[in-house]
């Protein structure tokens, strides 16, 4: 039995399955990791993008907001078959949650892709999603593509019909995640069975210490990276494989 096989086992004996991800999953997609080679923050800074500079100077935030949304999510991506085979296992009712740092929202769109009906499978976006904005004001949530259109066309910051400064719905430098959905991703990982690490370097909060919080000796952790992680000494399973070749394999090992 290789390390894969081992995991589906687990997985199929497994009540709560949870998987967490991070830029690695949508790297086969287009999108860009953060770290890395030509990874996001080889081009920019992280100081750019703080919750004080966006108090402080919002029309050079969202200047350098706007080039951060063209390097990032510059045109249509799509999910790949990684997000497409955790989709797949929601629907088998094999796993109880996604946990993403990611805000592309592709876990939504392959969670739509796979079957017409909603899954079963809890998806939260810890980092928030890039295809909103948000009046902190008012408390309105819009489609981003109007404002940052807007905000490319000279009007910085764009502003809210209430009056106040649009935010990308994202959590930003600085900014506290929401504490009821951190609470229950801590929660989630405690409860897990099977805690499946997936494209992430887990070397930022709450990353690094949700597969810590998850490991005990009756739950698995696996984790599925290119590069060596700091959590991999606390992992049961480490694969060290594109997320597109493994994902795929898990899934139709569980369907057997
Ligand atoms: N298959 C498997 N792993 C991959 C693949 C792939 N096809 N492509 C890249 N990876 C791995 C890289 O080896 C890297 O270790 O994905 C990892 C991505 O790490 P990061 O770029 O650090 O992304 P992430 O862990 O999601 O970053 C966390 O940091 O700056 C912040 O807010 C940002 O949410 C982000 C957080």
């Amino acid at each position: 039995m290789d390390d894969l096989e081992r995991l589906a086992a687990d997985i199929g004996r497994a009540d709560t399955v949870v998987a967490f991800t991070g830029a690695g999953i949508s790297a086969p997609s287009g999108v860009p990791t953060f770290r890395g080679d030509n990874g996001v923050w080889e081009h920019f800074d992280e100081g750019q993008f703080t919750y004080g500079r966006f108090q402080r100077d919002p029309e050079g935030f969202w200047a350098d907001r706007l080039e951060l949304q063209r390097v990032m999510f510059d045109g249509e991506f799509e999910p790949n078959v990684a997000h497409e085979a955790l989709a797949a296992m929601g629907r088998k009712e094999h796993l109880e949650a996604i946990l993403t740092q990611n805000t592309d929202g592709l876990h939504a769109d392959a969670a739509d892709s796979v079957s017409s009906d909603s899954s079963e499978t809890t998806l939260l976006e810890l980092h928030g999603n890039a295809r909103r904005v948000h009046c902190p004001d008012c408390g309105r949530r819009t489609d981003c593509d109007p404002v940052f259109e807007r905000a490319a066309d000279g009007e910085l910051p764009p502003t809210c019909d209430c009056g106040g400064v649009y935010k990308p719905d994202v959590v930003l430098f600085g900014e506290q995640l929401p504490g009821a959905v951190i609470q229950r991703a801590r929660a989630l990982a405690r409860e897990s069975d099977v805690f499946l690490a997936i494209g992430s370097s887990l070397v930022v909060e709450p990353a690094a210490s949700l597969p810590r919080l998850a490991a005990s000796p009756e739950t698995t952790v696996g984790i599925v990276n290119l590069e060596p992680t700091p959590v991999d000494s606390t992992a049961d399973v480490v694969c060290q494989e594109d997320v597109t070749a493994v994902l795929p394999r898990l899934r139709d090992l569980l369907a057997e």
